[in-house]
């Protein structure tokens, strides 16, 4: 029997199950969908479409017309993404911090980027506070990994930085209402006060860099859409503390390896983690879900179904740039003539490789994430 319950849809900051309609995320949510005039906008200045618009990994918004009027008149935005350190990075995880890095690139933009370990620490009833802050630090070398630039961009580490931050927290906590959070969140009465709080220092984000530079501008935020609840209260109040309301783009969940869901470090079997060795990708990319059929006579016979396709989804938004090869690939599986081993190893091997590089830098990231530490 279909459990009815293990199908719903539930997408919250904490939590994402079942499966995501993203249509409907749209219309509860109140965001726009991101419309190919807007990303014709955005190639304006980026060139080709990155593969993320392309493929519409990124699919939804607030604001970013704005953003980008205010940018034909002359004002910048700062870029600001972030991440709750409760363990190592997961390559679904790296999605939107490609994607920051080529808006960072084409735009010329300062990141802001938050390592919430407080977060982590206040909402994750197992994690201690050393761990929380550990995990911050590693998860960083990650981020620097992917070629980021100590010039243009600065890391906030919440508990180590919060004196930059807590003016700013403060302003913004006393003109959000308990009912308003509670509604946005879900907090219960067994909500532990600290999380209740917590929001408040997510915003600040948006508009720190007025208070570094005196310069009042716009923050464009690019994350998955699970963190909207945050920028709809954050929206609310910016005007009335003389900021801009953030924008955002929003993306999808690359899923996991498994059936349905995104990649999720609680099911370690189905997420490829970026420390993993490549023994461990390459059992788990053999152990993955796919679009295939029961025998190989009835995928000959039939084909395969990319759609459903867990290994299609990796070439799709990360490992296949060439739209050609990629359509191509869906057109043999469709017609029977690639089988699902022959997928399996193409993409372990470029999995692998790129594992290999983003491991090498990662470890030179120790010596200049120093450089990162945001500045007063
Ligand atoms: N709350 C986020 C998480 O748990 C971390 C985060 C903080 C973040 N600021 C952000 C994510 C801005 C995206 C954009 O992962």
């Amino acid at each position: 029997m279909v459990d009815e319950k293990e199908n719903e849809m539930v997408v919250t900051p904490w939590e994402v199950r079942g499966r995501v309609d993203y249509e409907r995320l749209i219309r509860e949510f109140g965001t726009q969908p991101l419309t190919e005039e807007l990303r014709q906008r955005i190639a304006r200045y980026t060139g080709r479409l990155h593969l993320q618009l392309r493929r519409k990994l990124f699919f939804s918004h607030r604001d970013l017309d704005v953003i980008l009027d205010l940018y034909e008149k002359g004002i910048k935005f700062v870029l600001y993404t972030g991440r709750g350190p409760s363990g190592t990075v997961h390559i679904g995880h790296l999605v939107p911090w490609i994607f920051t890095k080529h808006l960072q690139d084409k735009f010329k933009t300062r990141l802001y980027f938050q390592m919430t370990d407080d977060e982590k620490f206040v909402v994750e009833d197992e994690l201690k506070l050393e761990e929380t802050k550990n995990f911050a630090y590693e998860n960083a070398l990650d981020l620097i990994a992917l070629g980021f630039e100590p010039e243009n961009t600065s890391i906030i580490f919440d508990v180590k930085d919060i004196a930059l931050l807590y003016d700013i927290a403060l302003e913004v906590a006393k003109r959000i209402t308990y009912s308003t959070a509670r509604a946005t969140f879900g907090f219960q009465d067994s909500t532990n006060i600290g999380w209740i709080f917590w929001p408040a220092i997510q915003a600040v984000p948006c508009f720190l860099h007025a208070k570094l530079t005196g310069e009042n501008v716009p923050a464009l935020i690019p994350a998955a859409i699970d963190q909207d609840p945050y920028w709809r209260v954050t929206r609310d109040i910016a005007l009335k503390l003389g900021y801009y309301k953030p924008a955002q783009i929003h993306c999808r969940f690359l899923p996991g390896l498994g059936k349905g869901g995104k990649m999720s470090a609680s099911e370690p079997e189905t997420s490829i983690f970026t420390m993993d060795p490549p023994e461990v990708v390459k059992q788990k990319i053999w152990n993955a879900f796919t679009g295939g059929r029961a025998t190989v006579e009835e995928q000959r016979k039939l084909g395969g179904d990319p759609n459903i396709c867990t290994i299609f989804q990796y070439f799709a938004y990360l490992f296949e740039e060439d739209d050609k090869k990629l359509a191509e690939r869906e057109r043999q599986c469709r017609a029977g003539e690639i089988l699902c081993g022959k997928c399996k190893t193409e993409l372990t091997e470029r999995i692998n490789k790129f594992l290999a590089e983003h491991q090498k830098k990662r470890e030179k990231a120790r010596n200049i994430i120093e450089k990162f530490y945001i500045k007063r």
